[in-house]
């Protein structure tokens, strides 16, 4: 699937509704808090974001329109759609939360090509920004006035926690699952999950049946894991991320690549096992991976999980959304960004 030529831009078929995205953030972000709305903004005003899960979300809700039975719902389409919209708004701003912190543990100096907010504004107002974007997108998902999209989402900021403690512990040292296999798990809490949550959600509120939920969450949680598996690969690569290069092995962090590499080059085992904390460790490791399978490997099992991401979606009936869900999945393993 991954090399069907697809004619849809999922980013051009929506493009508008992005635009609305952003602005509807300012206006939500507006408030009595200066410094707070300062730092936020911050954010969302320079727009070197991706916006893949709001691109996402919305193109779901539309391409979900064409597997609706009729009158299926009281609620006019018009209703939904906003209420998808503001999904799509909720979930932006919670994964921003997430990376004003992460900013902070991670002690980053860029993010999408700029000083990131910890350095601009330090790490105290990062992590209150961060906080008063979560607050903010409460008050938005409760006043959706659905309980089962408060529970998706309040799992999926759970998880996202729970990713970034598995990230910051050893992998299971009991030996009940492998190191790759922890690696995974975390990569679906840390993105897999709110992507998926995500897709439910926004599907929930449209009112659609179980089965059209849950090939959403599927395409949403295929979707981030192969998100996730680039975006490590990347780390190694990247030179236009506006990410600092080298990151998790200089945070000491084992990712695909490297796990994939150490059946090639064992040496890299001792060098995971103690973090790359001996001076040249982390020369060493990526001189390794790039020598190895271990980039190729990555980038492999990214290619599956997008394609799992297409099989689900194709289950849908055939529509110009659904093949620009195709054709994003596409781009997120082909993007170098
Ligand atoms: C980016 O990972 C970080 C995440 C996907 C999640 C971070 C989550 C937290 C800090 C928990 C707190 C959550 C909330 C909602 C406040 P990365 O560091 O691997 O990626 P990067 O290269 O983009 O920095
Ligand atoms: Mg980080
Ligand atoms: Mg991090």
């Amino acid at each position: 699937h991954i090399n069907t030529p697809m004619e849809s831009d999922p980013f051009e078929l929506i493009k508008d509704k992005i635009v609305s995205v952003s602005e509807s953030i300012k206006t939500i972000l507006g408030s009595d808090h200066p410094v707070l709305e300062a730092v936020a903004k911050y954010f969302f005003e320079n727009d070197g974001g991706k916006k893949i899960r709001p691109t996402m979300i919305l193109l779901l809700s539309q391409a979900a329109e064409a597997a609706r039975d009729v009158d299926n719902t009281d609620k006019s389409i018009e209703y939904i759609s906003a209420s998808q919209q503001r999904l799509a708004e909720i979930t932006e701003m919670i994964h921003t939360a997430s990376l004003l912190h992460d900013d902070v543990i991670d002690e980053a100096d860029t993010r999408r090509g700029m000083k990131s907010v910890n350095k601009v504004f330090g790490s105290k107002l990062s992590i209150l920004a961060g906080d008063f974007l979560l607050a903010r997108s409460s008050i938005c998902l409760a006043r959706l006035r659905s309980l089962e999209a408060v529970e998706l989402m309040s799992t999926a900021i759970e998880h996202l926690v729970k990713g970034e403690v598995m990230q910051m512990r050893h992998a299971d040292k009991n030996g009940q699952i492998t190191p790759f296999e922890y690696y995974l798990r975390k990569n679906y809490y840390k993105t897999g999950s709110l992507m998926a949550n995500s897709c439910r959600a926004a599907l929930v509120l449209g009112e659609h049946s179980s089965e059209v939920c849950e090939l959403g969450f599927a395409y949403g949680r295929h979707l981030g894991l192969a998100f996730q598996l680039i975006d490590d690969v990347l780390d190694y690569k990247g030179e236009n991320t506006g990410k600092p290069m080298l990151a998790d092995l200089k945070a000491g962090l084992a990712t695909a690549p490297v796990l994939l590499a150490q059946e090639e080059f064992p040496v890299l085992k001792d060098l995971v096992a103690r973090k790359f904390s001996n001076s040249g460790d982390i020369e060493l490791a990526a001189e390794l991976v790039e020598k190895s399978v271990g980039l190729q490997k990555s980038k492999d099992l990214a290619i599956i999980q997008a394609e799992l991401a297409i099989l689900a979606i194709l289950q849908y009936p055939p529509s110009p959304a659904r093949d620009a869900l195709v054709k994003l999945a596409q781009l997120v393993v082909t993007r170098s960004k």
